[in-house]
């Protein structure tokens, strides 16, 4: 860091302020996410020399509540089988792998080693999988000199290792992706493993190359019913262009895991949401995502200089059934409520066709939420500049827009401000459903009808929006109960 920078650390002009952002430097992906003895931990893509993509290391940071972070040292550097992309890690509680000493639980990171030499000699099988352990809970780490453990028989893309522990058969299940499907495999130490099955080829969204895979039971919410999630991110090939997260709901049975689901259900319609996945451990079992805000169609260039990117609010994944149909929920975790440091508005009531504006210096850093049944509103947040970020809700083409063309800095690369971006919005009734949305200085995180529809966008107003117009355009539905609050700075 350049001395007499230190005091604009997490000040800085469009610095997240309730979400995780790296220090300084190029941040991708959450990797490692893991829950032991009390720390949360969060490791990420990183590249320590410059704000662009670069040889990855592990960055490391670490939480109590999954709200409040510390940096730690970086974890995994690159070494002679490469640099280290994607993966997960393990609490091997029974020190199946041996690498427990002196009754301390290792934690075990299993990875992808990238070889750009291979790359570049132009061959297939550059991506290997490698694991390393940590006995200090994850301050320091060693290399497993077995690896690779998993080697590459000529398949091109073939990462991002997501490990679990399966009880029915008491072994250890890993899913990586293969080009554009998943592979399954199985292991007693985390060191030798065999290949059990694959699944997606004929399944889901294949615009572009499956990456990071997650594989987790889930109950549906209030039955005893319980079904296997698979999530797989895809680029390009999203809903609304680039990067995007897909879906499976199906079964497992220890070998295999297998859908009827042939469309693909997507976990987020907005345009930065990328390579989520969830925590392994956590304390009361909860299904704990968080994804990367970003987008490879334009992640190098967004308008930040110190840093590149933030990570989304950690969020609760729940599954829901409608009728026949299964629906795979994210909200924000409840410890965000902490945040809300004052509440600027309440009783927001906005009747059908009227509209109500609000002049909030702290709008770039709030939530705002309210309870409706209106199929037909917009929120428009502007700053002095005039530029505006619109969001509508519409019946007539059944959906929810964003439109961030107009939203600030957008001309830094041309997919960024080019299109509204469209979320299918279907309802079988008319009950008022709540709306949650979470504005940082970078971000919007929309959540509607309990997390059924999520859209999360960066934006890059060049002053802070200061002014919020509440348009309720339909002719029956009140928008009621509506709040919006200050939340407090994570840093
Ligand atoms: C997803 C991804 C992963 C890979 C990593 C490299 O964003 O492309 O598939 O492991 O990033 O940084």
């Amino acid at each position: 860091m350049v001395e007499g920078e230190e005091q604009n650390v997490y000040k800085e002009l469009y610095r997240p302020q309730y979400h995780f952002s790296p220090p300084q430097m190029w941040m991708n992906d959450p990797n490692g996410l893991v829950y032991h003895e009390g720390v949360y931990h969060l490791f990420y893509q990183y590249y320590p020399e410059d704000i662009v993509w670069g040889p990855m290391h592990w960055g490391h940071a670490i939480s109590d509540d999954l709200l409040h972070w510390k940096h730690r040292p970086i974890a995994l550097y690159p070494d002679e089988h490469g640099f280290i992309f994607s993966g997960s890690a393990v609490v091997d509680k029974n020190n199946t792998s041996g690498f427990g000493v002196d009754e301390e639980i290792p934690l075990v990171a299993i990875f992808t080693y990238h070889l750009m030499e291979g790359e570049k000699q132009g061959r297939k099988d550059f991506q290997t999988q490698g694991i390393a352990y940590s006995l200090d809970n994850g301050e320091t780490w060693k290399k497993y000199l077995g690896n690779p453990v998993i080697g590459n028989e000529g398949i091109k893309d073939f990462r991002d290792p997501k490990v679990f522990w399966y009880e029915d058969t008491q072994s250890w299940i890993l899913s990586l992706v293969a080009g554009d499907h998943a592979k399954f495999y199985t292991s007693k130490d985390l060191k030798n493993w065999k290949y059990l099955s694959e699944f997606g080829k004929y399944n889901g969204a294949h615009g572009g190359v499956w990456e990071c895979p997650d594989l987790f039971p889930l109950k549906v919410e209030g039955s005893d019913e319980e079904k296997w999630v698979l999530i797989i991110s895809i680029n390009p090939g999203a809903p609304n262009g680039g990067s995007g997260t897909q879906y499976f709901i199906g079964d497992f049975d220890g070998t295999s895991f297998t859908s009827d689901q042939k469309e693909p259900k997507w976990l987020d319609y907005g345009t930065d949401n990328y390579a989520g996945v969830t925590y392994n451990n956590t304390p009361n079992g909860d299904r704990i995502f968080i994804g990367w805000m970003s987008n490879w169609d334009y992640a190098r260039d967004t308008p930040t200089k110190k840093w590149r990117s933030a990570m989304t609010v950690p969020r609760k994944l729940a599954l829901k059934k409608n009728e026949d149909d299964y629906l795979l929920t994210n909200m924000p975790v409840k410890q965000i409520n902490g945040l809300a440091a004052s509440t600027l508005k309440k009783d927001i009531n906005v009747p059908p066709k009227t509209s109500d504006t609000f002049k909030i210096d702290d709008l770039n850093q709030s939530q705002i939420d309210f309870t409706t049944a209106s199929r037909n509103f917009k929120l428009i947040f502007s700053n002095d500049l005039n530029e505006t970020l619109t969001l509508t809700m519409d019946s007539k083409s059944k959906g929810f827009i964003i439109d961030r063309m107009y939203s600030g800095k957008i001309d830094f690369q041309s997919e960024f401000g080019n299109k509204k971006h469209f979320m299918p919005f279907e309802r079988t009734n008319s009950k008022p459903y709540e709306v949650i949305i979470l504005m940082d200085w970078s971000s919007i995180e929309v959540f509607l009808d309990n997390g059924t529809y999520v859209m999360t966008e960066q934006i890059f107003p060049t002053k802070p929006y200061n002014m919020l117009v509440i348009e309720n355009l339909d002719e029956q539905a009140t928008i009621e109960n509506g709040h919006i609050k200050h939340l407090k700075s994570i840093w």
